[in-house]
């Protein structure tokens, strides 16, 4: 069977793209299948930092396929940035990067409706979005009447549809409260996005056609998730969430691959919680300690370079969206950051008015409530960053991630101490059940 899974499990930037690129050995073929330029995915490696975000995290080992699916919104301008910028560090885009015809385009009406929809949530508040036209974009996708993809970009009836939907929005814009935006230029736009589907042509592809050939000829498949699982549409934390199934759930809809073609999914864990934008996160710590996390894991966001809200690691959560996302296996990442505290703090259950609970809420306003019931574990002062095999990482390190695994219910297959591909302890699949306290230290 030939799929493997990297779900992230919380609010994003669980360090995804970290593993992807180091699972990418292991595969023939990388598949981003949701989001868009939302996404920010890191990887280092030789001191050399790559930033991803829409061309999956495969693209920087040779020999490797790497597909953009039906289930992405994608930006032409973001993409085209995105090959230039890897191509002039020496990255081989021909032949190697595929796009699906079936993807839906952002266009510049969808950032206007970004900037203009954002503020505006039912009974107050902002999403705190990107900026980036996804959610717009994937309104219109599923509305269907406005929207154009990839592959309609090729037809002579393109610029007739640019018409047809810059009339609509032009009109819908003037009657927007508060400042209407300058209206859009049908000529304009169509000229630029011809030029785009210019240069990318050679890349346009059926990748649904070439995944289910892939698949059926047992090659081995890597499925990069974007965003984390508590931000998916239909199972996250509605309406602080992305416009696309993030968790789990997304990835057969998305990619266009049944699911029984997915044999291990990875989910991917920051060792305490990060969220950027708007929205709960029941175990924020806007204090000293938040700052300390903060700083330690420079928890600055990808795209938007906002400062990322921190806590503590949520194992209501992420029970939740591991269980939501059919993990077998996790992955914990940055727990070097956790270097230095006396204590740790874990949260394994709300209390909502008065009533301890160990299920995620479903509403909002449930979540709004949760007070975490917090269990507290010796913290350690080593750094771990030069850590390269578990028997390096301090007892009480060991310690923390078994009690992950344990709360969660599945085991831990591998531990991040930095972000350089080097600094990763991997476990093979052996020793997976075996708790991580059990390893003794080389000096023991
Ligand atoms: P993604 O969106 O899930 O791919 O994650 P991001 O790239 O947005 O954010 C993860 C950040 O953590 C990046 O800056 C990575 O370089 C960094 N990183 C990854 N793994 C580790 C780790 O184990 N320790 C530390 N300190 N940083 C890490
Ligand atoms: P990666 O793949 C973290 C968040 C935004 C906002 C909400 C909706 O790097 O983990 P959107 O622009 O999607 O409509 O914004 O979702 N968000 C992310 N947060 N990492 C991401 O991606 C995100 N993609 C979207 O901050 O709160
Ligand atoms: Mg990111």
């Amino acid at each position: 069977m030939p799929g493997t899974c990297v779900i992230g499990l919380q609010w994003g930037d669980e360090a995804k793209g970290k593993l992807v690129d180091i699972l990418t050995e292991e595969h023939e073929i990388v598949v981003r299948y949701a989001g868009g330029a939302n996404a920010g995915h890191t990887v280092v490696s030789d001191g050399q930092t790559w930033k991803l975000s829409i061309i999956p995290s495969g693209i920087l080992r040779d020999g490797v396929a790497c597909v953009v699916t039906g289930g992405v919104v994608l930006d032409p301008a973001k993409v085209i940035d995105e090959m230039d910028g890897l191509e002039s560090r020496g990255v081989r885009m021909h032949g190697k990067l595929q796009l699906s015809d079936r993807a839906h385009v952002v266009f510049p009406w969808h950032v206007v409706e970004d900037r203009l929809l954002d503020g505006s949530l039912s009974g107050g508040g902002a999403i705190g979005t990107t900026g980036r036209g996804i959610g717009p974009c994937y309104r219109d996708k599923v509305g269907r009447s406005l929207a154009i993809r990839l592959g309609d970009l090729y037809r002579p009836d393109f610029r007739a549809k640019v018409e047809h939907v810059v009339d609509f929005k032009n009109r819908l814009f003037a009657n927007w409260p508060g400042a209407a935006p300058t209206p859009l230029d049908a000529a304009a736009i169509h000229a630029q996005y011809a030029a785009y589907a210019k240069r990318l042509e050679p890349h346009i592809a059926d990748t649904t056609a070439f995944l289910l050939d892939a698949v059926e000829a047992g090659r081995r498949l890597l499925f990069e998730g974007a965003q984390g699982a508590l931000l998916d549409i239909d199972h996250g934390t509605f309406p602080y969430v992305t416009s696309s199934n993030s968790s789990g759930v997304g990835v057969s809809s998305g990619a266009g691959v049944p699911g029984r073609w997915i044999d291990r999914v990875i989910g991917v864990v920051k060792a305490y919680s990060t969220r950027v934008g708007g929205g709960p996160l029941p175990t924020e710590q806007d204090n000293a300690t938040g700052m300390h996390l903060r700083e330690r894991g420079r928890e600055y966001g990808t795209v938007t370079k906002r400062p990322r809200r921190c806590g503590w690691f949520d194992a209501v959560a992420t029970r939740y969206t591991a269980r939501l996302s059919g993990v077998d296996e996790l992955a914990v990442m940055l727990l070097d950051v956790l270097g230095g505290f006396d204590e740790l703090k874990i949260c394994v259950a709300y209390d909502i008015d008065g009533r301890r609970t160990t299920q995620f809420p479903s509403q909002i306003a449930d979540l709004e409530k949760a007070v975490p019931v917090y269990e507290t574990l010796p913290g350690w002062r080593e750094e771990l960053d030069g850590v390269r095999a578990e028997t390096g990482l301090p007892a009480n390190a060991r310690r923390y991630v078994d009690r992950i695994a344990e709360l969660l219910g599945r085991p831990v297959s591998i531990v991040s101490v930095g972000p350089d591909r080097q600094q990763t302890i991997i476990r093979d699949r052996t020793a997976a059940a075996r708790p991580w306290h059990s390893s003794q230290p080389a000096n023991a």
